[in-house]
């Protein structure tokens, strides 16, 4: 069995809440035995290098760490933390980790909130999916490619999922794997499935729920998603909230 740590949304700002929110969620990846973590994007908070100190050294694993930019992530210090040379969005990433394939697309637009797939990344990503691959390929972006149905968030959204839809339909695609909306998501998208982490560092109730009427609860218990791919068998995937 292959295993995905699969976090997102620490937003790391230099404080000790937001550091020990994430360590519940490290330490607890630490514990137990994966392959490779990911993580999905809103690393730091402001995007500042002092941030991306705190990152680096809080996302230190004893295997392969993958991570992606969110909207709160700013390019030249996520480029520094990732060793990708140039400068400026799109942050585009292939790796082979094991058995898997993992295509990190940066779904994000410099200084805004709403994602967006460039024509640089989605050329890029067609000409990934069609090199022959012999085994699962998940696709990993900030930014599901779908609503939430919140008033807020649905302002943040990707506000071109029909390009990557075209892209996707009938692709050898295992599943993709999103952050940003701070809830554990589950959903499908082009055929796909489409797997969304819980956000570590608060969780966003949706209308129907929300007594509170506030964007982001952060109290809520982080949490993360363990992917377990077994060659032959769907995908499964637990939500893990440890305390
Ligand atoms: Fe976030
Ligand atoms: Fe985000």
């Amino acid at each position: 069995m292959y295993v995905i740590a699969h976090l997102s949304d620490p937003h790391l700002d230099g404080t000790e809440e937001a550091r020990a929110r994430l360590r519940q969620i490290t330490s607890y990846v630490r514990s137990s035995t994966v392959d490779v973590v990911l993580a999905t994007g809103d690393l730091a908070d402001h995007g500042l290098p002092e941030e991306y100190v705190e990152v680096a050294r809080e996302l230190t694993f004893d295997v392969p760490t993958l991570v992606l930019p969110g909207n709160h992530d700013v390019s030249h210090p996520f480029r520094a933390l990732v060793s990708a040379p140039g400068e400026g969005h799109p942050v585009n990433q292939l790796h082979d980790v094991g058995p898997a394939r993992f295509l990190l697309v940066d779904s994000t637009v410099e200084g805004k909130d709403h994602g967006y797939l460039t024509e640089e990344t989605l050329g890029w990503l067609e000409s990934s999916l069609n090199e022959p691959f012999d085994g699962p390929i998940f696709l990993a972006m900030h930014h599901p490619p779908f609503e939430l149905h919140h008033p807020v968030m649905d302002q943040w959204k990707l506000e071109n999922p029909d390009a990557l839809a075209k892209i996707l339909t009938a692709k050898p695609v295992t599943a993709v794997l999103t952050g940003h909306v701070h809830n554990a998501i589950t959903s499908t998208f082009a055929g796909h499935p489409v797997l969304g982490a819980p956000g570590i560092r608060s969780t966003v109730p949706l209308p129907f729920e929300s007594t509170q009427n506030t964007l982001a609860d952060p109290h809520a218990h982080p949490g993360l998603a363990f992917h377990l791919h077994t060659p032959g068998e769907p995908l499964q995937t637990i939500y893990r909230y440890p305390h």
